[in-house]
Formats: C-alpha cells, sequence, structure tokens
C-alpha cells in the first residue's frame, strides 16, 4: 500500500554523527579541549569580593560594570546566533563540527553571559542593573559594533536559507565567501573585541583585587581563546579554497572592516575608560588582540608591537592561572561536587 506523504515531510538523506571517523585532523582534539575545560557560573562565589566593590569609588565601579555589559552584549549574540548561524553553514555531514560550534554557542550565552549577570547581582542593585543594560542598548558605538558584527551572521544566515530552501538565489562561491566573512566577524569577537571588556578585570586581577570576579573572567577568556583558534581554523581552511583573485579581494574586505570597527572600539573605550585614565593603554591592549585575530586567521599582524601594562600580563599569567590555550582549569576553580544525604549523616 502506498504511503501517504504529510505536508511537512521532507525528502532528505540524513547520515548519523559518526565518531569513530574524523570530520578533519583538528575537530576532535578541540572536542575534547572544550568539554574538559566546561564550568558552570554558580560555582565561582562572588561575595568575597564584596569588601572591595563597596569601598571603590564611583567612576571606578561605572568603568567595571560597563565593561562587563559590553561583554554581556557580545557574548549574547555570539549565543543567539553567531555561533549557531555558522554552524547551520557547516556542510551537512560534519556533525563533529556542528558539535564543537554548537558546544561552544552554549558557552556564550548560558555560561559567559549569565556569569556577567551574576557579578552585577552580586555587586549592584536592581535599578543599577537595568541602567546599565539601558546604556548598552543605546550606546552609539556598541549599537553599530552590534550592527557590524551581527550584520555579518544575518547576511549568512539568508544565505544558509538559500542554500537549504530558495536554490534558484543559491551560489556556491558566494556562499563560501560570506561562510568565511562571519567566521572572520566571529574570531574577531571572540579574539579582540572581547579584550577591551577583559581589560579592567584582568587589571584588578592582578592587583589581587575582585579576585572572584577575575576568576570567572579567566575561565571565559580561557573558552575564548579555544573559541577563536577553532573558528578561525576552519575560516582558513576555507580561505585556502578560494581562487588568488577572490583572496586579494576578501583579505581587503577584511582589513576594511578590521578599520571600521577599531574606530568604533577607540569610540566605545573612551567612553568607558577615560574616567579611569586608561584609554591609551586598553588601546594597546586592543591592537595587541586584533593581531592575535588576524593571527588566528592565518594573516600578518596589522598593529606594530607595543609593550602591554605588565599588570594585565599578571593578570594572564599563565603561571599561577594555568591559563594557555590547551590547558586544565585555572588553579583557583574546583568544579562543584555534590552528594545525596543519607541515614549515616546522621550517626553523630
Ligand atoms: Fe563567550
Ligand atoms: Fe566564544
Amino acid at each position: 500500500m502506498k504511503k501517504e506523504k504529510l505536508h511537512f515531510e521532507t525528502d532528505n538523506d540524513f547520515t548519523g554523527a559518526n565518531w569513530n571517523e574524523v570530520d578533519d585532523g583538528y575537530t576532535q582534539h578541540f572536542y575534547e579541549q572544550n568539554l574538559s575545560q566546561f564550568w558552570r557560573p554558580e560555582d565561582i562565589s562572588l561575595q568575597p569580593d564584596l569588601n572591595v566593590w563597596g569601598i571603590l569609588p564611583d567612576n571606578i565601579k561605572d568603568t567595571y560594570a560597563k565593561n562587563l555589559m559590553v561583554l554581556t552584549f557580545l557574548d549574547t549574540y555570539q549565543g543567539d546566533i553567531g555561533m549557531p548561524v555558522v554552524s547551520r553553514a557547516i556542510t551537512d555531514d560534519k556533525h563533529q563540527q556542528k558539535a564543537v560550534l554548537n558546544f561552544m554557542a552554549a558557552m556564550e550565552n548560558a555560561v559567559h553571559a549569565k556569569s556577567y549577570s551574576n557579578i552585577f547581582m552580586t555587586y549592584m542593585t536592581t535599578p543599577e542593573i537595568n541602567d546599565l543594560f539601558e546604556w548598552g542598548e543605546n550606546h552609539p558605538n556598541l549599537r553599530r559594533i552590534m550592527n557590524l558584527i551581527v550584520g555579518a551572521y544575518e547576511a549568512l544566515d539568508r544565505q544558509n536559507y538559500y542554500r537549504k530552501y530558495k536554490h534558484e538565489d543559491y551560489k556556491p562561491e558566494l556562499f563560501e565567501i560570506v561562510k568565511w566573512q562571519a567566521m572572520v566577524a566571529s574570531v574577531f569577537l571572540e579574539t579582540w573585541l572581547f579584550y577591551s571588556g577583559f581589560y579592567y578585570p584582568l587589571y584588578f586581577y592582578g592587583q589581587g583585587k575582585l579576585m572572584q570576579a577575575g576568576e570567572i573572567i579567566n575561565l571565559i577568556l580561557r573558552d575564548e581563546s579555544v573559541h577563536g583558534l577553532y573558528v578561525g581554523r576552519l575560516a582558513q581552511d576555507i580561505f585556502d579554497k578560494f581562487p588568488k583573485n577572490v583572496q586579494v579581494e576578501q583579505e581587503a574586505w577584511m582589513n576594511k572592516f578590521l578599520l571600521t570597527l577599531f574606530d568604533e572600539q577607540y569610540g566605545l573605550i573612551s567612553s568607558m575608560y577615560d574616567q579611569v585614565g586608561l584609554t591609551d593603554d586598553v588601546i594597546r591592549f586592543v591592537k595587541y588582540n586584533a593581531n592575535k585575530a588576524l593571527m588566528n586567521l592565518g594573516f600578518d599582524q596589522h598593529f606594530p608591537n607595543e609593550p602591554i601594562n605588565p599588570v594585565v600580563l599578571n593578570g594572564l599569567n599563565t603561571e599561577t592561572k594555568t591559563h594557555d590555550y590547551f590547558s586544565m582549569k585555572g588553579t583557583g576553580y574546583q568544579k562543584m561536587v555534590t552528594e545525596a544525604i543519607s541515614d549515616d549523616d546522621f550517626d553523630f
């Protein structure tokens, strides 16, 4: 008997995720790394920071909180659209690549953005938190940065739709270019844009202050390092397959994108850091990280080397915190262990 086809039924060929075979020479390694460094925001108590936070002057508190708000916006959209749209653009049968990207996507908002909120909830009152979100929503430079980055993601979102559902508009060469551009946006965000926000918590951490928040930032930073490396690696594989003329054209696009973002970053950074006299210092750190982002994507650095504030480098110190791309969790971090209560626990 002929089976009745339901109106929504597709006619796809499906492939299961087969972890017995590798998608490529590096994804399973990134899988291991990502899972080994999984952590939860609630495992780090922020209460010990309160005695320091309570005595900080208002301008310092303001800069600190606004930085975490910028990080909140970046992580929110990296989780909501950035990582998912890149994952959707990956070839259908590369299930391991998708799994790694999906895992990273889950970290961005559910762990990273949530952690910033935990810091706000510990340090600030609800009206103060609401004002801070409003500041972020209306900041002209932050809005432009979000529009540039999310714009690259939405462009890929449209291409994903064409590829899947609107074949007459699907152009494979253009698809690859837009996919690569979204990955550039992703690496710029992860390895570069985050760092103006990381600077200030590291600046405190390097001086032994607000250590619990600093510990959280170090855990986030370690995740973002791996994310930037992985997406950068995927992007390099795509770029290498472009014909020479496309490579030249796309590198020019990337440089223009970089300088446009840099201008906006400059405005954003001075609006937060002028009041604590650190703008120039932060800009040097930001240039250093922009260079790192370019290197993750397989390009030479753009900005000349300049010395970074040693206090911030101390906050990033790999000796005491074991922060490096392929290390285990920071030394101060222990995952919470729970055990069910039994009758024995009441034998005193
Ligand atoms: Fe993140
Ligand atoms: Fe990330």
